[in-house]
């Protein structure tokens, strides 16, 4: 007979959440850099964003929904390009619109974790040079000066800059993104603007919490894309450095700014970033996947792509990421190294017919209790994503929410892990009867990385 009394319990006052962007999300986003590009056939699927997955009108059936399910946050984005469609032109329609949603939030009991960029700048900013020109900063800064008051009161987590390695490395050097660029040069000016961007978010977050309160301490940090990067054979020497230098570039060198104040090298010469030092209250980790390099057979033609050793047999996504647990439980020991609280803003697989997902999240949660008993302070998780939305360069072709929807109509279509996620978020835990529901062959793995006897 089984121990009825099996539990995975998380903190008292955890968060449990989802997350989304707002383009990806949203939809009709039309003032962006990404429209634009989208319209000229850049997805590979043909498709363009639209109207994504329509929560810019149905936000409030899709909050009502998270209540039920037994939510109680959500994380999501503010859109530069609709609040300020044309250079210094604000609209206060779209500033009014999130005034609404905020508050729809909050009568839902739904905390806010706000993110202020999500890699979409507003087109008239990309013309411009996007992140590359030093005036970068500035625009951004008379952003936030609009948004950061109004909403100040509303939200409990403040996220300044989604994954802001993905950007640069993606647009500025693999000239996959917009603006499609493979010139290093640019990257370390964009690089650099990011953090001074960031240092002045946090700058005015703190000056906002210091007017409400002299002692306030807000939650301001970066979601921050992170990799179990791994040589494929531990013994070799070539594997193991390419497995640390692309782990410096991905994981390491942004947070390492963060903490030290300094623009390090390849992308600057550790001079020193104004206002940049310990600017962080929490990290958020956001994590999918774990890469392990080796040298292949042939020369490789993409780097780092084709470097990625993912041999025969390996449980993958459809994205075709590597399935692997307790590469999360790696990063999150690698970023409790800076001291500071974490909160787990992205984790979650693209599958259509969830029939990996639900298997996913628990042994993923599993790593977060393993990080969490070894004293780790851990105190929220957003799971990627609450809806299906636009993946990028993947256009529609990926299916990372919790939420499907009616593909004419746009009407919610909640998979089975929907209420799986609700029943966890209820219980502030994994109970026996959800693994024995869900997912009855992954027990063993379940309970033994949570420490569960
Ligand atoms: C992350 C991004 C997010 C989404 C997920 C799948 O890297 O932050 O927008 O694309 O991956």
């Amino acid at each position: 007979m089984t121990d009825k009394k099996k539990v995975i319990e998380f903190p008292d006052g955890f968060l449990w959440g989802t997350s989304v962007c707002s383009h990806q999300a949203e939809g009709y986003n039309v003032n962006s850099d990404w429209w634009a590009w989208e319209q000229k056939g850049k997805i590979r699927d043909g498709t363009v964003s639209g109207p994504a997955s329509d929560m810019l009108n149905r936000y409030p059936e899709d909050f009502e929904f998270m209540e039920k399910i037994g939510l109680n946050a959500f994380r999501l984005g503010i859109e530069w390009a609709r609040i300020e469609p044309r250079k210094g032109e604000y609209n206060e329609e779209a500033l009014e619109h999130y005034d609404r949603v905020l508050a729809e939030m909050e009568k839902r009991g739904l905390k806010v974790c706000l993110t202020l960029y999500h890699w979409v700048l507003p087109k008239w900013m990309a013309d411009e040079g996007g992140w590359t020109v030093p005036e970068s900063v500035r625009w951004f800064r008379r952003f936030c000066r609009k948004v950061i008051p109004r909403y100040f009161d509303k939200v409990h987590l403040w996220c300044t800059l989604n994954e802001p390695t993905c950007p640069i490395i993606a647009g500025y050097i693999a000239g996959e993104f917009p603006p499609e660029k493979r010139n290093f040069f640019l990257a370390r000016k964009a690089f650099k603007n990011l953090l001074k961007a960031h240092a002045e978010a946090y700058r005015i977050i703190q000056r906002e919490a210091k007017k409400r309160d002299p002692e306030a301490q807000p939650l301001v940090g970066i979601a921050h894309a992170l990799a179990d990067f791994q040589p494929a054979k531990p013994d070799n020497p070539i594997h193991c450095k390419l497995a640390e230098f692309l782990k410096f570039f991905h994981n390491d060198c942004f947070m390492d700014a963060l903490k030290t104040g300094r623009n390090p090298f390849p992308f600057g010469f550790n001079e020193k970033i104004d206002g940049l030092e310990g600017s962080f209250s929490y990290i958020g980790v956001n994590y999918y996947t774990r890469m392990r390099f080796h040298l292949p057979d042939k020369l490789p033609k993409k780097f780092p792509e084709d470097l990625y050793y993912l041999p025969e047999g390996t449980e993958t996504t459809e994205m075709g990421y590597e399935v692997y647990p307790p590469g999360f439980y790696n990063v999150i020991k690698d970023m409790a190294e800076y001291g500071k609280p974490l909160y787990i803003t992205e984790n979650g697989i693209a599958d259509e017919t969830d029939a990996q997902r639900p298997s996913y999240l628990l042994r993923h949660l599993a790593q977060v209790k393993r990080a969490i008993n070894d004293g780790i302070d851990i105190r929220g998780y957003f799971q990627w994503s609450y809806i299906d939305n636009f993946e990028w360069k993947e256009g529609f072709s990926m299916h990372f929410g919790l939420v499907a929807m009616e593909p004419e109509t746009l009407d919610r279509l909640p998979r089975p892990s929907a209420y799986m996620y609700g029943d966890i978020a209820k219980a502030n835990g994994i109970t026996e009867k959800i693994v024995e529901k869900f997912a009855p062959e992954a027990a063993d793995e379940i309970w033994g990385s949570a420490g569960v006897e």
